[in-house]
């Protein structure tokens, strides 16, 4: 495992304690409901705190932009950690024991390491570019379904925008028909680190940040996917919306979400 990888593996095992910790606790916090919200916000914060201590004491240099933090500059530096210290947080509110913790490390443009963290599956699924990727010590390769029809796949709703999610819910429908289903599981990066371990056949979302989709990303393609954005560029981490499968089902989701777009203005 390269070094960096390794860091930020022991930083999210560390931040994934930290997280089952308040999640195994949270029935007598939640008695005390007016600082529920807070609660959260304490936990995501703690979280990422952990990893961004442990990340700048292995590497003074590196820059970070973080979910809660944001961007940490650190001069002349190549190097920026992307950190999601708590995806799938309205999961985590409900006890719904569906989140992560996604790090990914970027070096110039490229996304060149990727950890996702399951704390309460335990499961680590890690990447470095070129070299492949695994969750814990298993190979992950994608799907190798060719066409929508029966897949298995995943989504969100783009539930903060309510002019988006018009937008959507046709698009949404036209796929599901095709779709043996579709899961709408609540973390971005789960859902990418699942299309990479064969899992999900496909997986697409608008209107993410780059901390849900940088680990993930980089994941599947290692996984020897492809993951793309809804106008068939790789732009991704700066537009927010995602593809992710093999690239037979890339293509079919970019087909249908173009199609379906074009119908809803018409
Ligand atoms: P979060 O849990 O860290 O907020 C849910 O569909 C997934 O999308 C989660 O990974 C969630 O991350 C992410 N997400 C990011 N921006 C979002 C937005 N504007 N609306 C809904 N979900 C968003
Ligand atoms: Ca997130």
């Amino acid at each position: 495992m390269h070094p960096m990888v390794n860091t930020a593996v022991n930083a999210a095992r560390q931040a994934g304690r930290l997280i089952l910790r308040a999640y195994d606790d949270k029935n007598r916090l939640n008695i005390d409901a007016k600082g529920l919200n807070d609660y959260v916000t304490q936990v995501d914060k703690a979280a990422e705190f952990t990893i961004i201590k442990i990340l700048s004491e292995a590497y003074p240099d590196h820059s970070i932009l973080a979910e809660e933090s944001g961007a940490i500059h650190r001069k002349n530096s190549n190097y920026q950690w992307i950190i999601d210290p708590l995806d799938g947080t309205l999961n985590f509110i409900n006890n719904f024991g569906h989140f992560c913790i996604s790090i990914a490390l970027k070096v110039n443009n490229t996304i060149e390491h990727g950890v996702i963290y399951d704390p309460i599956r335990n499961e680590m699924f890690t990447a470095t570019r070129g070299s492949g990727a695994n969750v814990d010590s298993k190979r992950m390769r994608v799907n190798k379904k060719t066409e929508l029809t029966g897949s298995f796949l995943a989504t969100g709703f783009p539930v903060r925008e309510s002019d988006l999610l018009d937008n959507y819910l046709p698009t949404f429908n036209h796929i599901l028909k095709q779709a043996s289903d579709i899961r709408i599981a609540g973390s971005a990066a789960l859902n990418l680190a699942y299309v990479a371990a064969g899992r999900l056949d496909g997986y697409f979302e608008p209107n993410l940040h780059s901390w849900d989709i940088a680990a993930g990303s980089l994941m599947v393609l290692e996984a020897g996917g492809y993951v793309g954005d809804y106008n068939g560029s790789e732009d991704y981490l700066n537009s927010g919306n995602v593809i992710a499968g093999n690239m037979k089902i890339y293509k079919s989701l970019l087909q249908e979400l173009k199609a379906t777009k074009a119908k809803s203005s018409e």
